[in-house]
Order: structure tokens, then C-alpha cells, then sequence
């Protein structure tokens, strides 16, 4: 019989008893450290079993504090309290990095309240916005009861569309004959609301909640939870929860981190056919997330961006430490030449140094230099185990030349 390329898999021992619960996306069923936050939030929706307009609010926090994961959780319970007690209570969750234009908002909130009977979706593009905004009312009226409209990462779309649609939907309860709603937006952009024109800051604000980034305390219960039901008994050794939460602890407290590192760790172990998760694990699990961070980063600079890197890695490869913005824009300026660009100006080149930096791919720290005034001194801060050059090269193969160029350099200052 032919052999089967996953054969060898079928007879490994597996470390997982069931992964999808490491997966972000797996909705637990009860939240460490979350209980404050459920509290107030869960307190405010009372408000819709009892047929009564909730506050509108807006939830913040950090990438990974379980803001999603929390209103869901919220309003599962809602939805099921209200089955019970006969009281209509709907949500309908949109997430605005994929729905992102308030005509799509709209008639995506509209297609949700299609009941069995109708046929007519509202179509993807074409209607005047008024009318989808008229069709969405009719539709919540028809269905009667309070919605919760929770418009998740809406950062995004007040950054893309402005706040249109916020002020639209916070201002439903004044078209509604018979229905009820409440917003609740996410965002983990903490000054999101500055954008805002501020009636909307204020309506869609009346309660807010701050969500902190756990500690790694906190973040080994989260782990520990959910490695419990995802994990087989005693497949983690000494110091693998406490290593993971650590390292997601210094990144920003994030769970979601945490989690990927638990589950890229116990993937590696098991790949290689070890029965017990070790720290070694989840270094190299973190060494492969950062790669897999960084790499799209250093592929998708703009040409000149990746010349400006490109300048400094060059003044690296002949040893220079601390380098100044002049002796990269020197650098720069000849790679400009080898690829027949032509070159930005050096004040144009500050500027992109800057935003290396704020990309986590260069440090730039402005030092005083006496009477010669302040001077940038930077230095590159690609983790040891990706290469910027090969990256860049396969993106943008002209840059090939950069690299294989001679070049003269600047003695330091
Ligand atoms: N208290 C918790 N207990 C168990 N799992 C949690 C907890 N908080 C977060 N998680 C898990 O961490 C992951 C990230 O959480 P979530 O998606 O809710 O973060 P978020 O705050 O919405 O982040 P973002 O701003 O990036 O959308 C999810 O898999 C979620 O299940
Ligand atoms: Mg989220």
C-alpha cells in the first residue's frame, strides 16, 4: 500500500486532549479575574429584562483583556436569562475590522433581524443610507423587544469612516417605535473617543469600562483554566504556566499571548516527539512568535523605509554601534545611488528613523552632544533569529544590490 505522509502522526502520542481550547477564538465558560468588570457591565443590562434601555457603553482596554471574550460571555447569560423569563432580549455582535463602512454596518445589523419568512436582504452596496438606516428600524420594530448592539474593535471604523454611525445608532431609541437598543463599542485604542464629535463621546459613553492588563498572576489561573480541559495530565513541566504568563505578562498583560505561547509550546514538544512541555519550549515558542510578528512588519515597509533599515543594518555590518542619523543618511544616500533612487533629504530621512522606531525595529535615542548639540544614536533591535536582509530582499529583489554593494563609510564622530 502507498504510504501516507501523516501515517507517522497517527501513531504519535498527541499532548492535547482537545487544542480548539488554546484556540482564540473558543468561548470559556468562566472568566478568572474578570469579575468586577462582568459585574458592572452585567448589572447595566439588568436593565433590558426588565424592558428598559441599558446605558450605552463603551469598554476599554489592551489588546488581549478579554473584552470580547467578556461581552460575549455577558451576552450569552442575558440571552438565556431572557429566554427563560420570556423577555426578548437580542444581541448581535459586528466586529468593525472586517465590517468596516456604516453602510455595511447597517446592513449587516439589518440581514441579522431577518426573520424566516422575508427574502429581501439588504444588498451589499446600492441603497441610499437612509434607507438601510430605515429598513434596520422597521426590521428591530417588527421584532420588538431591546437590542444590544455591541460594535466590537470600533476604533477601526471611527478611524476609517468617522463617527457617522455611532451617532446613528446612539440615536436609534429616538426612531424606534416598539423595539429598544443599546450600543456597547470596544476598542483597545484608549483614546478612541477623541476622534469623537463630542454628542456622540457623551451618548455612547454614559458608562464606561476600563479593562486592565492582568498580571502575571492572573494570566497562570487563565492558563492554568484553560490548560486543564485543552491539555493531557501532567504533560507540563516546571515552570512552563508561570514562563508563559511571565512573558505575556511584560509584553502588555496580554492573555491572548499567553495562550498562543502555551499552545506553540506543547506544538513544538509534541512535534518532536517529547512527552513533557519544557521552558526551552517556550522560548523557542517565543522566538517564533516574534518572527512570525516581525516578519510581515520588515516585508511590507515602503521602498523607503527599507532603504533607510537597510542603511543602518549596513553600518552594523561594519561594526558600528550608536550610529547617528548622519552616517545613516551617508549610507542611504549611496544605497539611493546603487538602485538609482532618487535619494529624500536628510530631514525626510529623521523623520522615517522615527517611525523604524516606533515599528519596535530600531531604538533611536537622542543624546546630547556638549557644544556639537544632540545627536540620534541607533541601533537596530531585530530579534537575533530573523533575518531583515532576507526578508527584505524577498519582498523587493532590487534590493539585492543594496546589500551586495561596496560602500564607503563616515568615520564616527
Ligand atoms: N479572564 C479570562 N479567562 C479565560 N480566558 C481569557 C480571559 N481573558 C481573556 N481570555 C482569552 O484570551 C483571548 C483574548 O481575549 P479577548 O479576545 O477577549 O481580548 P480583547 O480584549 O478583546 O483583545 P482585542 O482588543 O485584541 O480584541 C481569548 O482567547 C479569551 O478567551
Ligand atoms: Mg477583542
Amino acid at each position: 500500500m502507498e504510504e501516507n505522509i501523516f501515517d507517522r502522526f497517527m501513531s504519535q502520542k498527541t499532548l492535547f486532549k482537545n487544542k480548539e481550547i488554546l484556540r482564540h477564538d473558543h468561548r470559556p465558560s468562566h472568566l478568572p479575574h474578570r469579575n468586577d468588570e462582568v459585574e458592572r457591565m452585567s448589572y447595566n443590562l439588568w436593565e433590558a429584562l426588565k424592558g428598559h434601555i441599558p446605558s450605552n457603553m463603551t469598554v476599554y482596554g489592551v489588546t488581549g483583556a478579554g473584552k470580547t471574550a467578556v461581552t460575549n460571555y455577558i451576552c450569552h447569560h442575558l440571552k438565556v436569562k431572557g429566554e427563560t423569563i420570556g423577555r426578548k432580549v437580542d444581541s448581535i455582535m459586528v466586529n468593525c475590522r472586517q465590517i468596516d463602512t456604516q453602510y455595511r454596518v447597517l446592513s449587516h445589523l439589518g440581514n441579522m433581524l431577518l426573520e424566516p419568512h422575508e427574502s429581501e436582504e439588504i444588498p451589499f452596496t446600492g441603497w441610499p443610507t437612509d434607507r438601510v438606516f430605515k429598513e434596520l428600524v422597521r426590521r428591530m420594530d417588527a421584532r420588538g423587544g431591546v437590542f444590544i448592539i455591541v460594535l466590537d474593535e470600533i476604533d477601526h471604523l471611527v478611524r476609517k469612516a468617522g463617527d457617522d454611525l455611532l451617532y446613528n445608532l446612539t440615536s436609534l431609541n429616538g426612531s424606534l417605535n416598539t423595539a429598544r437598543a443599546c450600543v456597547i463599542g470596544i476598542s483597545n485604542d484608549l483614546k478612541f473617543t477623541d476622534f469623537l464629535d463630542p454628542r456622540v463621546r457623551s451618548r455612547l459613553g454614559q458608562l464606561d469600562i476600563l479593562f486592565r492588563p492582568y498580571d502575571a498572576e492572573q494570566l497562570q489561573d487563565i492558563l492554568r483554566q484553560r490548560a486543564e480541559r485543552a491539555l493531557q495530565e501532567n504533560v507540563l513541566g516546571p515552570g512552563v504556566i508561570e514562563l508563559c504568563a511571565a512573558l505575556a505578562a511584560q509584553e502588555h498583560g496580554d492573555a491572548r499571548c499567553a495562550l498562543d505561547l502555551l499552545r506553540i509550546s506543547t506544538e513544538k514538544a509534541e512535534f518532536t516527539g517529547e512527552n513533557v512541555v519544557n521552558q526551552s519550549h517556550v522560548r523557542a515558542a517565543q522566538s517564533q512568535i516574534e518572527a512570525d510578528q516581525m516578519n510581515p512588519v520588515l516585508a511590507t515597509l515602503p521602498t523607503q523605509q527599507k532603504l533607510v533599515l537597510a542603511a543602518l543594518l549596513l553600518n552594523e555590518r561594519n561594526g558600528l554601534r550608536n550610529v547617528a542619523t548622519g552616517q545613516v543618511y551617508d549610507i542611504y544616500r549611496q544605497a539611493c545611488q546603487h538602485i538609482r533612487q532618487s535619494p529624500l533629504t536628510q530631514r525626510r530621512i529623521s523623520g522615517l528613523i522615527s517611525n523604524l522606531d516606533m515599528l519596535g525595529l530600531i531604538t533611536a535615542r537622542t543624546v546630547s552632544k556638549g557644544r556639537y548639540g544632540r545627536s540620534k544614536e541607533i541601533n537596530s533591535c531585530i530579534p537575533a533569529n530573523v533575518n531583515p536582509v532576507e526578508i527584505m530582499v524577498a519582498a523587493e529583489e532590487e534590493l539585492g544590490v543594496v546589500f551586495a554593494s561596496n560602500y564607503q563609510h563616515q568615520s564616527s564622530l
